[in-house]
């Protein structure tokens, strides 16, 4: 077997262990196997990419790549290994962003080099499209990151005639294209690199930091295109496959996002959500009376229920308390009391949020019940416990046509018999409405962080 066939093959077991991996990362239980899966395959591209050009001679400054993959190495290893949970979302955002920014990096080192050859109008607009996709998803990304680690404000960035703005940026974009296609000019290169960075900017600012998980999907979708364009520069079929597989799973990830948000991709994208606070919240707005109990009472009602079906929420995420929400629901099991946890699609800031938190806590997956699951098991049930849970529980979402989030699949702990609130305010969830199901007759609230209630709670189910 000749050595190109040799590698050839090895890409190709690369490209399928990528397609395996995607099955994997389908279901939490196969993830970390998928996972592991696709870096052994990415192991074996690099070997081979190595063992191709090294005995081509044509690969130059070895050290050089050496070093720099140590570099990225020491830098990735250790930040993804100590992230905290809910800064996951800004993790993903950074390095899907120095992942278009490199994919643009390659297409334009392409450009200057292939460019006194002449080369045929389509590698040139691969390339351009390389530049233009990669640097939008950098540029984009930056700001993605800057906006979940707090280091802007998370809410719209809005001007008059943003949108139109925004459209004409895009259109002299592909004006500039068209241009460097026909003159192969370099200053207009460097000015196509300018105005992709102010499109991805312009692209993110209006749009609210909890909507930034699904626009960092749609940016990591960009990224697959931007390295597909690179692999077809770079002659790549290895680069071309992975670049599709990440553009696809993108896209399609973003549509189920917003899907289970109720909301279409363009109103994610463009209707500058959560600009306008249209609850009563915190400290505005009539007084009304609420049902508010102690971890005590609440206590008592669980260790004499018989089913009870926890619903957890981006709270939990906030107060890290999965293992001792874990530990009472081992200790309601204990007694008899029949406990599942309802995971509802958008829970938490990204997808899988709440499967992921509570695989941490190891809690088995057998426990946790979808949201379709979960409403016919609470018909039944004598207590839904919301944990640190808002929207994903609102009945506005099914019952009030003028509400943001009317339209959006939610989980109707309204139908258990008692309903119980762990969280700290009046304050309202991510979608900044109120939630009527807090003033429900049946409902009571426990104020307080979920994790130091739920301690308490464990301590009186224990005692009791
Ligand atoms: P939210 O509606 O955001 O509500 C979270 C609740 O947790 C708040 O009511 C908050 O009330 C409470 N909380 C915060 N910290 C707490 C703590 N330390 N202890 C106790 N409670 C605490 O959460 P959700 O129900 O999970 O809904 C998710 C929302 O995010 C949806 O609107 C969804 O559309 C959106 N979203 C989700 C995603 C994905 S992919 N998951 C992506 C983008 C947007 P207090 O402040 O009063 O404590």
């Amino acid at each position: 077997m000749s050595r190109e066939t040799l590698i050839d093959l090895l890409y190709l077991f690369s490209a399928t262990t990528f397609l395996v991996a995607l099955k994997g990362l389908g279901s939490p239980k196969h993830a970390r196997r998928g996972n592991l899966v696709a870096a052994f395959g990415m192991l074996v591209a690099i070997v081979a990419t190595f063992f191709k050009y090294v005995d081509g001679h044509s690969l130059h400054h070895v050290g050089l790549i050496l070093l720099a993959m140590f570099i990225g190495a020491i830098i990735a290893v250790p930040t993804a290994r100590f992230v905290e949970m809910t800064a996951m979302p800004q993790l993903v955002a950074i390095f899907n962003g120095v992942g278009g920014g490199a994919a643009s990096l390659v297409s334009i080192t392409e450009f200057v080099h292939i460019k006194s050859s002449h080369p045929a109008t389509y590698v040139t607009l691969e390339v351009l499209l390389g530049v233009l996709i990669g640097t939008v998803s950098f540029a984009g990304s930056a700001i993605a990151f800057a906006k979940l680690q707090e280091l802007m404000t998370g809410r719209p960035i809005t001007y008059p005639g943003q949108q139109i703005i925004n459209a004409v940026v895009g259109l002299i974009a592909v004006a500039l294209i068209i241009t460097i296609l026909v003159s192969g000019s370099t200053p207009l290169l460097w000015t196509l690199l300018a105005l992709s960075f102010v499109l991805g900017v312009a692209f993110v600012l209006p749009i609210g930091g909890a909507d930034v998980p699904v626009l960092i999907s749609l940016l990591n979708s960009f990224t697959g295109l931007a390295v597909a364009a690179s692999g077809f520069t770079l002659g790549s079929n290895l680069l071309i496959i992975a670049g599709t597989l990440v553009g696809a799973s993108g896209i399609l990830l973003t549509r189920l996002m917003s899907k289970a948000m109720g909301r279409s991709l363009s109103n994610v994208l463009f209707s500058a959500f959560g600009s306008v606070i249209t609850a009563t919240g915190a400290d505005g707005g009539e007084a009304r009376s609420v049902r508010s109990g102690t971890p005590e009472d609440i206590g008592v009602l669980l260790s004499f229920a018989s089913k009870v079906v926890l619903i957890p929420g981006y709270g939990l995420a906030v107060s890290q308390a999965q293992q001792v929400l874990r530990e009472l629901a081992e200790l309601l099991e204990a007694k008899d009391v029949q406990v599942f946890y309802a995971i509802h699609p958008v829970a938490g800031r990204m997808p899988g949020h709440m499967n992921v938190l509570l695989a941490e806590a190891n809690v088995p997956y057998e426990d946790l019940i979808e949201m379709d699951e979960a409403n016919s098991e609470l018909q039944t049930a004598d207590v839904a416990m919301v944990v640190g849970a808002n929207d994903t529980v609102n009945p506005a979402a099914a019952n009030d046509p003028s509400s943001p989030i009317y339209g959006m699949p939610i989980i109707h702990a309204d139908l258990a018999e008692n309903v119980v609130f762990l969280k700290r305010s009046m304050r309202p969830g991510f979608a900044g409405i109120d939630n009527e199901l807090l003033y429900n007759p049946k409902t009571i609230l426990v104020f307080g962080d979920a994790k130091d209630t739920l301690t308490k709670l464990v301590a009186v189910v224990k005692a009791s």
